[in-house]
């Protein structure tokens, strides 16, 4: 049993991998698994880092034992999170060290009192409070909403490791080691992030920026987030990436996301992507909504910049599946993208309309023609939808909006 992997000479990962998880917060499929990451700093003063979810304690445990003796116990137990995720183990932790700490601000000690019932001998810190644990210092730098209200994150100033939450985290265990330079392509990986992110953190994204603008100042050599890989080469590459994703910047490429009960929509869909696919310069990437799950979807809407959203009308409205996708979307209040609509009706429209009014509560560009069909699409509607695509490319190569000449206007 490993006693945990050691990142400098005070400090150990003693995280776990969850692979019996299917859907993180019960919502976003996990199907590589995911890690919680927990450190402990050995020094004059025991302190652990975040706990873990409470699956896999005999292992977590254990990595506790091999480092610290039952007679020297854990002096603090730094809760940069409330979130079960991470204090699941809390309690039985409190149970086999009574004399341990529990620090973190005043609104963490609300949520550990609502979650676990845990009240007492508890630390209390401020924004730019220190806690010293011998040759190590911790400032804590409170980070409000990336992802509840009592986030912070710990900055260890003897090393420099920011210990930064669920910030720069990422879905999937650690297979190939905990460290970025341990990862041979960190394409996959990137993506899990960025997966993780838009599912998670990222309708917090303007307190993301503001925490981003906090930890400007730190000299930040290693990056120890909550989930994923431990930044220890490359720490502004992954924060350079959530800079990015947090001020809603998009690659070029266009999403086509869709759904079609007889095949309507769907042939609609196929002449819009012939005629973005004969010109593109950026990706295009095609979701069948019943097909595909909305995890990986929001994930693509995130990263590229034009999106056209395609939904035959049921019941007089949006098709249900759409309907949800367009619910998250709104929750997640993404910004600043280019969009175009399309769909197919038969004895009464209305998915249309809806979609319309959905870009317009989001503020992005519509780019016309909205295309609706009654039944199927005959020569001159599939023209129609030829055209939306050649808009939307003009709007994302140019910022000009063009067409709706031979549209229906929304
Ligand atoms: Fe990883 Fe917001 O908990």
């Amino acid at each position: 049993m490993s006693a945990g992997i050691k990142l400098n000479e005070h400090l150990y990962w003693i995280g776990v991998n969850d692979r019996q998880t299917d859907f993180f917060e019960e919502l976003w499929p996990i199907p590589n698994g995911i890690a919680y990451n927990s450190f402990l700093v050995l020094d004059d003063k025991v302190a652990l880092i975040d706990a873990v979810k409470d699956i896999s304690l005999d292992r977590y445990l254990k990595k506790i034992r091999k480092l610290v003796s039952r007679d020297r116990g854990i002096d603090y137990l730094i809760i940069k999170h409330i979130e079960p995720d991470h204090s699941g183990a809390v309690k039985i932790l409190r149970e086999l060290f009574p004399r341990m700490q529990i620090v973190g601000n005043r609104k963490t000690l609300e949520l550990l009192a609502a979650f676990h019932g845990i009240s007492e001998n508890f630390l209390t810190v401020d924004d730019g409070s220190f806690l010293h644990l011998g040759g190590c210092r911790l400032q804590f730098h409170i980070t409000p909403m990336v992802h509840w209200p009592e986030t912070m994150m710990t900055f260890e100033q003897r090393h420099q490791v920011l210990f930064s939450g669920d910030v720069f985290g990422g879905f999937t265990a650690l297979d190939d080691g905990i460290f970025d330079d341990r990862i041979r392509d960190l394409g996959p990986y990137e993506y899990e992030m960025l997966r993780y992110f838009t599912n998670v953190i990222g309708k917090y994204s303007v307190m993301v920026q503001k925490a981003l603008a906090k930890i400007a100042g730190l000299d930040i050599r290693m990056l120890a987030p909550t989930h994923g890989l431990i930044w220890r080469n490359w720490p502004r590459h992954a924060v350079g990436l959530y800079d990015r994703w947090s001020r809603y910047e998009a690659e070029d490429g266009v999403v086509i996301v869709y759904a079609s009960m007889y095949g309507s929509t769907e042939n609609m869909m196929e002449a819009i992507a012939h005629s973005l696919g004969s010109e593109t310069t950026g990706a295009l990437r095609i979701h069948n909504l019943a097909r595909v799950h909305p995890s990986y979807i929001l994930t693509d809407i995130w990263r590229y910049r034009g999106v056209i959203l395609g939904s035959p009308t049921y019941n007089t409205g949006l098709f249900p599946l759409m309907d949800h996708l367009i619910r998250l979307l709104e929750n997640k209040m993404l910004r600043h993208r280019v969009a175009g609509v399309f769909g197919s009706c038969g004895w009464s429209g209305g998915a249309l309309q809806e979609l319309g009014d959905f870009i317009r509560r989001m503020k992005w560009e519509l780019v016309e023609p909205a295309v609706e069909v009654k039944g199927a699409p005959r020569e001159e509607d599939l023209k129609r939808c030829a055209l939306l695509g050649a808009n939307m490319l003009k709007q994302l190569r140019t910022g000009i909006p063009r067409g709706g000449e031979q549209g229906d206007s929304l």
